[in-house]
Order: C-alpha cells, then sequence, then structure tokens
C-alpha cells in the first residue's frame, strides 16, 4: 500500500517539486476539506501488454480518485498523477476517472479534475482513446446537471485539454500549466514553425488570448482558494439552489456609485466598482478576468443570494460587443441559466463592434449566441440601463424583448438605435449640407435628437423600460425584484433541444 501511495517514486516526486509542482495528492490533500478525502481505486493495475508494459507497475495507473468535501459541501475529485507515465491516460486510468465521473453523476456533487497529463498513453493505442471518448461522453451528460471543474496543472496533451474544454470552469497557474492539441514538437516537424510550450499554450496564453482559462493564479495554493471560493457561489447540482450567505450591505464608503459614474457621458469608469457599490460586502468573484474584457461577467451576492453579473465594462473598447465576449457572456448565462442562479445584467455599450476583423472572424455567428442565450434563459433577468443602449447592443444585453422580467434605466441612459453624433450625421445630411453654417447646424441638430431620444423616457413611454430610477436606488431595486421574482416560473416550448449558433 506504501508502495502505490508513493506513485511514481522518490525521484519522479522530487522531479515533479523540482518543477515548482505538488503531487498529485499533496493537491487533493491542500484543496478538500482536512481529513475529507476517501480514496477509491488505489490497487487498480493498468492494462497495458505492448512494449514490455505488461512488465511495468505504474502505481493507482496513475491517477487517484476519491470523494471529499469543500467548504464542508462534498465533491467527487480525481487528479492525475505526472509521476507515474507522464500521468498518461491509459484503458484502466480512464475506468477510475469514469467511475467517479459515474459516482458525481448518480450522487447529484461537483467533480473537479485536476489535469497534469501528457494525454493518451501512447503504448495502450485505441484503448486510452476508448478511454477519453467515455470521458468525453459523460462529460456531456453531466454538463447542466453538476458543476465540473477542471483544474490544469502541468503540461496537458491532446485529450487531457479536451475534457477540461467540455467542463464549466478552467483554472490554470502561471508557468506550471500548458495546454495544447499537438505540443511544439509536432508543430515543429509538421509545420516548420517554433515556438516554446510556454508561449504555445502557457497560462496566460490561455486566460489572456484564448479565453480556454477561465481563472488564472500565481500559485497552485492561490488556484485552490480561487476553487473554494468559486464553489461557495454556486449550488452543488441543477436541483439546487446556491447556499444562502448571512446579508451584508456593500462596503459603501470604499464604493459609492456617485464617486464612480461620472457626470460626462464620454468619460470611462470601472463597471466593476459599480457592481461592488452594488452587491454584498462589495465582494465581487470575476471570471475571465483576463479575456475578452470589455465585458465582465461573475458572480456575488444581493441580500446573501447568489446572482450572476454580465456587464459591458466601458473602461475597454467603450464595453463593445465583439466575437469573444459575446462567446464569454453567452456561456456564463447558460450557466447560470442550468444551475437556477438569477442573471443581473448592466448595460452601457455603443453597439456590436464594426470592422472587417470582426466580420471576417463572424461576429455574426458570435454575436447571436448572446441574444440565444438571454432569450433561452428562464431565471430571473433583471437589466439596469446605467448609459449607453444603442441599437443590436439594447437589444441583446437583456432587454425586456429577449425576455428580462423586469428593466431599470438610470437617468443618464440613452436608448435609441445610435449614438446621437452617428444618427444626425444621418437623418439630417442634407440639412447640414444646406446650412450656410455646417458646424454649427450640425452641433444643434446633434443636441436636438440627444433631447428627443437619447435618454430612458422614450423607452418607458412603450414600457420597455419598466422604471427609471435613481443611481443610488439601484440596489433596493435589485433585491426587490428577486425577491418577487423568487418563485418565477417560466415556460418554454418542449422540444428536444434548441440549435444555439454554436
Ligand atoms: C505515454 C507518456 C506520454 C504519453 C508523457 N509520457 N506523455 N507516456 N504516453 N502520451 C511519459 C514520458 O515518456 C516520460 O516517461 C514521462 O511521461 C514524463 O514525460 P517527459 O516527456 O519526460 O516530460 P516533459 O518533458 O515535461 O514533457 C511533457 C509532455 C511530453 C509535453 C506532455 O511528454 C509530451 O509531449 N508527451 C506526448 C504528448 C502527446 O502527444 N500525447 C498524445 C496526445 S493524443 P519516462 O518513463 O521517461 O519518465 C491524445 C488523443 C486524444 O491525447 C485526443 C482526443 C481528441
Amino acid at each position: 500500500m506504501q508502495e502505490a501511495i508513493k506513485g511514481g517514486g522518490e525521484q519522479a516526486i522530487q522531479k515533479q517539486k523540482a518543477s515548482g509542482k505538488m503531487t498529485a495528492r499533496d493537491r487533493i490533500l491542500a484543496l478538500l476539506d482536512p481529513e475529507s478525502f476517501q480514496e477509491y481505486d488505489l490497487f487498480v493495475k493498468h492494462a497495458g501488454v505492448d512494449f514490455d508494459m505488461d512488465k511495468k507497475y505504474l502505481p493507482g495507473d496513475g491517477v487517484i480518485t476519491g470523494t471529499g468535501s469543500i467548504n464542508g459541501w462534498p465533491v467527487c475529485i480525481f487528479a492525475q498523477d505526472f509521476t507515474v507515465a507522464g500521468g498518461s491516460l491509459g484503458y484502466m486510468h480512464a475506468k477510475k476517472i469514469t467511475k467517479i465521473m459515474d459516482h458525481a453523476m448518480k450522487m447529484k456533487v461537483p467533480l473537479i479534475g485536476i489535469n497534469d497529463s501528457g494525454g493518451a498513453r501512447i503504448q495502450e493505442g485505441v484503448n486510452s482513446l476508448a478511454g477519453y471518448g467515455e470521458i468525453f461522453f459523460r462529460n456531456t451528460l453531466a454538463s447542466g446537471i453538476i458543476p465540473q471543474i477542471s483544474v490544469i496543472l502541468g503540461p496537458c496533451a491532446g485529450g487531457a485539454v479536451y475534457s477540461p474544454a467540455l467542463t464549466d470552469f478552467v483554472f490554470v497557474v502561471d508557468k506550471i500549466s500548458k495546454m495544447f492539441i499537438t505540443g511544439p514538437e509536432v508543430i515543429k516537424t509538421v509545420l516548420g514553425e517554433e515556438i516554446s510550450m510556454e508561449d504555445l499554450g502557457g497560462a496566460k496564453v490561455h486566460a489572456e488570448v484564448t479565453g480556454n482559462a477561465h481563472f488564472y493564479a500565481e500559485s497552485e495554493q492561490e488556484c485552490f482558494e480561487q476553487i473554494k471560493k468559486l464553489m461557495s457561489f454556486i449550488p452543488w447540482n441543477n436541483e439546487k439552489t446556491a447556499e444562502p450567505f448571512p446579508r451584508k450591505a456593500p462596503r459603501s464608503r470604499q464604493y459609492k456609485i456617485d464617486n464612480i459614474f461620472p457626470t460626462d457621458p464620454m468619460q470611462p469608469y470601472d463597471v466593476r466598482d459599480i457592481i461592488r457599490a452594488l452587491v454584498d460586502d462589495s465582494e465581487f468573484f470575476e471570471i475571465h478576468q483576463l479575456w475578452a474584457q470589455n465585458i465582465v461577467i461573475g458572480f456575488a451576492r444581493l441580500d446573501g443570494k447568489t446572482v450572476g453579473f454580465v456587464a459591458n465594462q466601458p473602461l475597454i473598447l467603450a464595453g463593445v460587443l465583439d466575437v469573444d465576449s459575446s462567446d464569454k457572456a453567452a456561456r456564463f448565462i447558460r450557466f447560470c441559466d442550468a444551475f437556477s442562479i438569477p442573471l443581473v445584467t448592466l448595460v452601457d455599450l455603443p453597439g456590436y463592434l464594426p470592422g472587417i476583423d470582426q466580420e471576417h472572424a463572424g461576429v455574426i455567428r458570435h454575436g447571436a449566441k448572446i441574444l440565444y442565450a438571454y432569450s433561452e434563459a428562464t431565471v430571473p433577468k433583471l437589466t439596469v440601463i446605467l448609459r449607453k443602449a444603442y441599437g443590436g447592443g439594447y437589444i441583446a444585453m437583456c432587454s425586456h424583448h429577449l425576455r428580462a422580467d423586469f428593466v431599470f434605466a438610470w437617468p443618464t441612459a440613452e436608448i435609441a438605435v445610435m449614438g446621437p453624433e452617428g444618427a444626425a450625421n444621418i437623418i439630417f445630411r442634407d440639412k447640414i449640407k444646406a446650412s450656410p453654417t455646417p458646424n454649427e447646424t450640425r452641433k444643434q441638430l446633434i443636441e436636438e435628437y440627444r433631447q428627443k431620444f437619447a435618454n430612458p423616457y422614450v423607452a418607458a413611454a412603450y414600457g420597455y423600460v419598466d422604471a427609471v430610477i435613481e443611481p443610488g436606488e439601484t440596489r433596493n431595486f435589485l433585491v426587490h425584484s428577486l425577491n418577487i421574482a423568487a418563485n418565477k416560473c417560466e415556460q418554454r416550448p418542449t422540444k428536444k433541444h434548441g440549435i444555439p449558433p454554436f
């Protein structure tokens, strides 16, 4: 037993530690509540017979599986052991993982996978591939039923990154996590291109550029703290709601809307500070903090209950919607909807980003995802329009038309097809041209347009805005609306499933 617990042996453990990594067992113990871990299948033997594999002993077949708790809440967990054949996935290794996945589904508790693996075990051929297929199938079945969390803590290749891609949240750690389908060696051989592992698929690359990672940490310990925090916001499964916490007021001395929200409509501000000014204890747990920063998503609590925030970020690209920000928001909306987490949307955007790059990158298809996700979602949906809500952006950011339950607007809201400047230039083109003082006339007509349309009252007159509220009243309106919507029940037509613009 002692031999099995030691994994790949002293030398391999020292190598693992020398590269700045914890061992698989230490990781599980560091993440779970003290003394809560129960291990299964420690004595499983690998099934490889070719290439002299039958003569090799691979302790635990390179993966540790079991159950435990985080913050007192139950979880199923596996951690691949890189000290044993590089954590590669053979037939029995896969069987251990699928068994714990089946437990997670049966018991309806979250699944956490710590991935540190070179992918399919080459010596076991098609049986390794079959193992991955079985895992992907279960990831898909479990999607929307139990939360699935992936932690990338080593060089992960092939199947070792596709399973995480099917899960809800992916965590990476600086210098330790690497993710790629094919590594630098293969790329060099096939394409003649040279790139380091870090530049190809390091933690920063996936947290900032590809968006494959939702959370980035400087160390494994910090990563585990992030996981614990995430777990505190989400329910165990799709039949439960997230655990309520004692209600706390926002830290209003530090976060005061009047001090954060600029009087000049052209001036940017950090929408995360507005969120902090609204939520319990001013605590906002941001997801995808480094990717597609023109939209902000994350969890917070209102009156002790978890809500998911989606907010345009005027600090970055004026908060426009584009390919990546639409993908980012749409996936989050679907997570919240699947797990009964109400959505709060804060709107301030000039619309979808124009440009050849965006058009050719498929902004039509990607932008449609957010329309689909909001329309599909039946959890309580509250929207607050802070400033600009122009064109497609107005509709997309959870308008009444996509079935928001309550839409509030601050007096500073501008709800129109486009901004006054653009609109005046188009609809008054002839008037401006004919004027002896075109600049003056343009200014005057822009102001006329602003007075008439760039405000919340036209939309409110049609009932598209339920109430025009002062910024300082927002928290009360949100808490009140959440209480009203607590038993919300909204049906959608019965169908096998929809076909979102994936
Ligand atoms: C068998 C493997 C292995 C694998 C690593 N090892 N990957 N054994 N199958 N896939 C073994 C090594 O032989 C070595 O054994 C030990 O693990 C440590 O590996 P190193 O190469 O020494 O470590 P490092 O230099 O850190 O490099 C890690 C690595 C590299 C980047 C992961 O090992 C690598 O490129 N491996 C192959 C990756 C890959 O192409 N996998 C197949 C993906 S295809 P010893 O005995 O020397 O200690 C796939 C199919 C599913 O996964 C696709 C689904 C869509």
